[in-house]
């Protein structure tokens, strides 16, 4: 089945993420699987919304993270938890923005063009899964938009 993305090239972000959230919901029916629904996630987000680094790492026996799906640069494998804004989203079970990497104290630097970034956990059954993380080449690209509507994403998932 071919799929197809249609992308706002000029528009702000909220109206990028407006038009890209159907076409998530759309892409996710029918398909359990979570994989392949990560995948096309990080793929979307990375052609829709032009991000640097997205991509998904998910949680391995309690302790650590392991790199997901993604798209762009090759990043860390492994992330243990409370370590870096991965780790810390995940132990904290909460979102974090944060508007400049190097201010973050344990910050995992897996490309030194990345500047700022957000991480958000993904619940199911309540318990973190893993976590979406967002990396931009600019300072302080993220705010509470993005926390809102990368949240409405994440909750498509089955
Ligand atoms: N910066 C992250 C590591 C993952 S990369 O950004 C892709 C962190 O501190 O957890």
């Amino acid at each position: 089945m071919a799929e197809n993305l249609t992308i706002l090239h000029n528009a702000t972000k909220e109206e990028k993420y407006k038009s890209l959230i159907p076409q998530i919901r759309g892409l996710l029916l029918g398909e359990e699987n979570l994989i392949a629904n990560l995948a096309n996630i990080a793929a979307v987000l990375k052609e829709g919304m032009d991000f640097f680094w997205v991509g998904f790492y998910l949680v391995v026996a309690e302790v650590e993270l392991i790199l997901g799906p993604f798209q762009g640069l090759p990043a860390c494998t492994r992330i243990k938890k409370g370590k870096g804004v991965c780790g810390t989203a995940w132990q904290k079970e909460e979102t974090i923005i944060v508007p400049n990497v190097d201010e973050f104290p344990g910050h995992i630097s897996c490309s030194g063009a990345s500047k700022s970034e957000i991480v958000l956990p993904i619940k199911k059954d309540d318990k973190v899964i893993g976590v979406l993380d967002v990396d931009s080449d600019k300072l302080n690209d993220f705010d509470k938009f993005d926390q809102k509507y990368l949240g409405q994403i994440l909750d498509l998932l089955p």
